[in-house]
């Protein structure tokens, strides 16, 4: 039986047997049926024992080096000023250049204390492609998230290198068409994550900030995952295939004035994240916000084992054998998927493979979820959970109609160094086995919805 007030019969036997470790919890296609309904059709509200692969995102999930628990067991827990703190910010320093670190409790609140800071009614800001709490946080002070992802970025099936990059041109004319007082920042997303976890060039890094330069715009990238980014630049970008990963991302972040960090993605770490920038008003003005909102700015929203945890993170994110295994194995499952005839966006992402729900499930219409019904049917199927990146996410507008998100996808985010090649075979054989059965997939319909950041909590029933 399961936890009490739980949902799921998954037997409790190993579960607690071996606290700490997870073991792989088999469970019928009839109870993973019932959890399912239980769980309002949303797999963010299933219970996570109930889950055989869990690939819902990459953000906080991935195994921690005992390099960094020996960081953590030695942690300064002081409130103010901890040795914790300082090995922190030495190393964000170090990787980003930035002059100001002010950690938070993970990236939205790196976002919301920026976004508070510098945007306001009828502002813009542009990105390459928005990502969720990013776009929810800019229009929470009533400024526009404005997407110029590149017209290759939107081609899904391109076989192009950078598809996360921004369109120059575009960001050129929207400077020029509403003014440089209206756009208080230009941000850029490494890898662009809803976009198709696809990357951004250094050229076009560089050309980003040569416009914000010469406007006078402040210039923030969104960091989650710049060292995947770095990889895609060694490996794709032909004058950087011999700099070391690190020399690249530190080119990277000079191009900008601050960041944006969750450092659950690329600061390997289960929670936490930074807000890094160079102007000193500003970040007198965002410590000040901190302390009301996050804590001291020596720890932000952390505990100190949190920030060395980080501080060994970042590091190991940069290392190229783990870079080459990670992206190399999603790749592979890219490519027996695409062997199977799948829509895939391509090139496979840094941290994630997308399917393109919409394509493979065109029976479905946008308005009854594609990529719901395909991340509910690898669920049932096989125990995975993925996440729709589409019209759930997307397409509830600020006037609280709705309409169909530009791309419906499901996102199969892996967790850092967790899964192994076995565990990809098995993912493909059953998204495999799901596309030969497509057909019998339905829509849903929303039964209760919460009116921002509402694929989180909303509940479901099938359309049909
Ligand atoms: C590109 C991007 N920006 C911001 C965030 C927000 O980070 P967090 O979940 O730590 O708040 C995420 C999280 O997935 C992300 O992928």
């Amino acid at each position: 039986m399961g936890a009490p007030g739980g949902p799921v019969s998954i037997p409790e036997k190993v579960r607690d047997l071996m606290p700490g470790m997870e073991p792989i919890s088999f469970s019928t296609m009839a109870i993973r049926k019932q959890a399912l309904k239980e769980a309002g059709y949303n797999p963010f509200l299933l219970h996570a024992c109930d889950v055989l692969i869990d690939l819902l995102t990459d953000s906080g999930t991935g195994a921690m080096s005992s390099r960094q628990w020996a960081g953590m067991i030695a942690s300064d827990e002081s409130y103010a000023g901890a040795s914790s703190f300082y090995r922190f910010e030495s190393a964000v320093v170090d990787i980003t250049g930035f002059k100001h670190v002010i950690p938070t409790h993970q990236g939205r609140a790196a976002e919301h204390i920026l976004f508070s800071n510098i945007a306001k009614k009828g502002d813009i800001i542009p990105n390459n492609t928005h990502f969720d709490t990013t776009r929810a946080h800019v229009e929470n002070q009533g400024a526009e998230a404005k997407d110029l992802v590149s017209q290759e970025g939107l081609d899904l099936e391109a076989i192009l290198p950078f598809k996360g990059n921004m369109d120059l041109k575009i960001l050129q004319e929207l400077v020029e068409k509403v003014g440089t007082e209206k756009i208080p920042a230009i941000m850029l997303t490494v890898t662009n994550n809803s976009g198709g976890g696809q990357p951004v060039s250094m050229a076009n890094i560089s050309g980003v900030s040569k416009i914000a330069r010469a406007n006078g715009i402040p210039f923030y990238l969104d960091a989650c995952r710049f060292a995947e980014n770095a990889w895609f630049i060694k490996t794709r970008e032909r004058e950087y295939a011999s700099t070391p990963i690190k020399d690249i991302a530190q080119e990277m972040f000079g191009y900008a004035d601050g960041c944006t960090m969750s450092a659950k993605k690329d600061g390997m770490s289960n929670i936490g994240g930074f807000l890094a920038l160079n102007d000193d008003e500003l970040a007198t003005r965002c410590r000040n916000m901190e302390i009301l909102t996050e804590g001291f700015p020596t720890y932000g929203g952390m505990a100190g084992y949190d920030m060395e945890a980080i501080a060994c993170g970042l590091y190991e994110a940069l290392d190229e054998d783990y870079l080459h295994y990670r992206i190399r194995s999603i790749e592979y499952l890219g490519e027996k998927l695409i062997s199977a005839g799948i829509p895939i966006v391509q090139p496979t992402g840094g941290h994630a493979l997308y399917i393109n729900a919409r394509a493979m499930l065109p029976h479905i219409p946008p308005l009854q979820y594609p990529g719901w019904s395909l991340q509910n049917g690898l669920y049932l199927l096989g125990g995975i959970r993925g996440v729709e990146i589409g019209t759930v996410m997307f397409g509830l507008q600020p006037d609280g109609s709705e309409k169909p998100a530009t791309q419906d996808l499901v996102r199969l985010a892996f967790p850092r160094r967790v899964y192994t090649q076995s565990h990809v075979d098995y993912i493909a054989e059953i998204v495999i086995n799901l596309y030969e059965q497509r057909n019998l997939l339905m829509g849903y319909r929303i039964i209760e919805q919460s009116p921002v950041l509402r694929h989180f909590t909303a509940k479901f029933e099938p359309a049909e």
